[in-house]
Parts: structure tokens; sequence; C-alpha cells
């Protein structure tokens, strides 16, 4: 299949589906726990079936996208999460289905995660001291729970896990040592992520941003390391290798150099919208229609002319939209995974 391109030339690859929208953490970068402050979630009816998600993940397969990522709110809160992933593995040309998680409910899933299919898994972890990562998780999450999970994933056979750190300057900046030593020589890769503007309630400011050059040099002084090759057209993380040969560390530097330019990927949020940009303002909505009664044909042709006239480019002009005096509100990270 040749994949459709975007008004940059930029294909569609990827698709990041979001299955809940709600969270068992509090994430200071992503759903701070203000006093007053609630998240409202959309309501079961709203949630796209497993049926329909297979039915549209079919159609993103014959316009191009050979990879799938599913992600939340946090996935594992989605009842009977297996039975899709072992449909959408049988889709034709599926070539990669991956999922985010947080890791509080892997030790309970971990395994019939695997026996489902699911080839491959990120683990979001911020700190490996109690006191900040119970800060960073809004006092929500249990360190011993998640490093137990991790050790349950492995042993259910998941090779090569991807662990990301998004840093916020002052919070957990003092754990990157901590996390490489940790890390360094277990066969996974760690990946530092640039802490983004996404949504409207993180109060995000640029002098939170650990930028990654910063964290480059301080893993590179104790740890030596070297550039790596990208894996694949279009990746996100900026690889390293440790010159002792002790496995990767990665960079996702969207904030400091932004890669638009490769952004191949769309996003389906829980209620069935189509997203183009992570700080998209706006979705188009696939379940009014999906519900209505459309064809497959009449559904690919609204996601086509979507992607087709796709122009989003906001890390790359960020400063330019967060001087416009009208803001317009983003769609949430929970919404949309990431
Ligand atoms: P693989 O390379 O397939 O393993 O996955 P990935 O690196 O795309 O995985 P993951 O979903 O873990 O992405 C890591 C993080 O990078 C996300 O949680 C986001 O914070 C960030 N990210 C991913 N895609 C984009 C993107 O298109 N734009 C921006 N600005 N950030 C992104
Ligand atoms: N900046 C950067 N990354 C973020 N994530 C969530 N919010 C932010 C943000 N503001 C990342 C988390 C998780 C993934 C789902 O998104 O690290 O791994
Ligand atoms: Fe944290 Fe992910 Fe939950 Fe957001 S969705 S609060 S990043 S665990
Ligand atoms: Fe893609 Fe938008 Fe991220 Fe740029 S800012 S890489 S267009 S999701």
């Amino acid at each position: 299949m040749h994949p459709i391109t975007d008004s940059f030339n930029r294909p569609l690859h990827d698709l990041r589906i979001s299955v809940i929208d709600r969270c068992n953490f509090r994430c200071t970068y992503c759903m701070p726990e203000e006093e007053g402050k609630s998240y409202t979630f959309l309501k079961k009816s709203q949630w796209l079936s497993f049926g329909e998600i297979l039915r549209l993940t079919k159609l993103f397969v014959r316009l191009g996208v050979t990879k799938v990522r599913l992600t939340g709110g946090e996935p594992l809160l989605r009842p009977q999460l297996p039975e899709l992933i072992r449909d959408l593995n049988k889709i034709p040309g599926m070539e990669d289905l991956a999922l985010t998680t947080n890791g509080a409910l892997l030790s309970k899933q971990a395994q019939s995660l695997k026996d489902a299919g699911l080839r491959r898994l990120t683990v979001s972890l911020d700190a490996l001291d109690e006191k900040t990562f119970q800060q960073m998780s809004g006092r929500r999450g249990n360190l011993f729970e998640v490093l137990k999970g991790i050790t349950t994933a492995e042993d259910a056979g998941f090779e090569s896990i991807k662990f990301n750190v998004v840093l916020q300057r002052g919070i957990n900046d003092h754990a990157i040592l901590d996390l490489v030593k940790y890390f360094k020589g277990s066969g996974h890769i760690l990946r530092f992520i640039e802490y983004m503007d996404v949504g409207n309630c993180n109060h995000w400011e640029s002098k939170e941003v650990v930028p990654s050059r910063e964290i480059l040099k301080i893993i590179n002084e104790k740890y030596p390391i070297k550039p790596l090759g990208a894996n694949y057209f279009g990746e996100v993380a900026e690889r390293y290798a440790f010159a002792d040969g002790t496995g990767e560390v990665g960079f996702i530097s969207s904030v400091s150099q932004p890669f638009c330019g490769t952004c191949t990927r769309a996003r389906l949020s829980t209620d069935g919208k189509i997203y183009t940009c992570l700080f998209a303002t706006k979705g188009t909505d696939l379940r009014t229609p999906l519900r209505s009664g459309a064809t497959d044909e009449e559904l690919i042709t609204v996601i086509k002319n979507v992607w087709q006239k796709r122009a989003d480019k906001y890390s790359e002009n960020r400063a330019l939209f967060r001087s416009l005096k009208e803001n317009p509100q983003k769609v949430e990270m929970y919404q949309i995974g990431g």
C-alpha cells in the first residue's frame, strides 16, 4: 500500500489509539492535581467500542498505517484490553503493535498482554526515589508496584522495554544519573523527553525544560556515549550508545530540536476523533459517521481529506503560536495519549 501524504508530503505511517481518557496517576506535567481542580472524563457510551476501533484501524491500514500504539490516559484501565490487542494483531499489514503505560497495573496484566500478542512495551518512569516519584505522579503512584510490574513484564517475555522520563527542572532533574545507572546494561532503553507545553493545564514554562544537550552532557561526563543512526524514518528519539557496549539511551527533543518535518503520526481519541498533531485545537469526528451507517469508502474519504489537508508544525512554530493573543484551547495529553 502506498501511504497517503499530507500538504508537506509527510506520509501517514503511525496510528496512536487512545483507548481511555481516565488515568490512575496525576502527573505534574500532564494532569496536575491542584486544589479545586477536577477533570471530567468521557462516559462509557462515548468510547469507541473495540469493534469500532478495529474497523477504523483496518481503514487506516489501507491508507498506509503499519504501526499502531495504544495509549490513554492509562490504557490498562480499559476493561478487556487484551481482546482488542488480539484482534488488532490479526489485521494484515500490521507490522508493529506497541503500548505506552504508567506501569501501575502491569504486574497484573503483563502476561495477558503478551499472550494477546502485544509486541512492544513503553513504560513511563520519572524517578527512582519514592519521594520524587510520589510528587510527579500526584501521590497516586506506587514506585514499588511499578518496579514489580516491570519485572513481571520481563518474565512474561517483553524485551527491550522503553522507559520514558519527562524531566522537569527542579523536580526530577537530579534523577538523571540514577536512572542511567539503573537501566544501563539491562537490555532496556531509557529515553529522556523534554517537558512540552501540551494541553492547557500544566502551566508550562520554558525555564522548566531541561534541554537534551544538557542531559547528554551530564550523562556523557560519567558514562561516555556516542551517536547512533535512527532505526526508521521519522523516529522521534535520537539514539546514543554507551561507549562500553552496555546499551543505548535516547533523547526526545521536541522543544529544542523539533521533528515536525518527519512527523507521520495520526492520533485517534477515545471518543473517535482523529487529531493530526499533539498540539491540535480540534479533531475530526469519525464516531458520528461510523454510528450513522457510513460505508468504509465514506469513512476513508473523511480520513483522506483530513490527512491530505494536514499542515501541522506546532513545535517548529512554538514561539509564534504561544505569542498569539487568541490562544485556543489545545487537546489534552490524556485525551490523545502523547
Ligand atoms: P517507538 O520509536 O516506536 O518506540 O515509539 P515512540 O518513540 O514514538 O514512542 P512513545 O509513544 O513512547 O513516544 C515518546 C514520547 O515522545 C511521547 O510520549 C511524546 O511525549 C513524544 N512524542 C511522540 N510523538 C510525538 C510527536 O509527534 N510530537 C511531539 N511533539 N512529541 C511526540
Ligand atoms: N511533556 C512531555 N511528555 C509528556 N508526556 C505526558 N505529558 C508530557 C509533557 N507535558 C509523556 C509521558 C508518557 C507519555 C504518554 O507522554 O512521559 O510517557
Ligand atoms: Fe501521567 Fe500518562 Fe496519566 Fe498523563 S496519562 S497523568 S502522563 S500516567
Ligand atoms: Fe507532529 Fe505536531 Fe509533534 Fe510537530 S508538534 S512532531 S506536527 S505532533
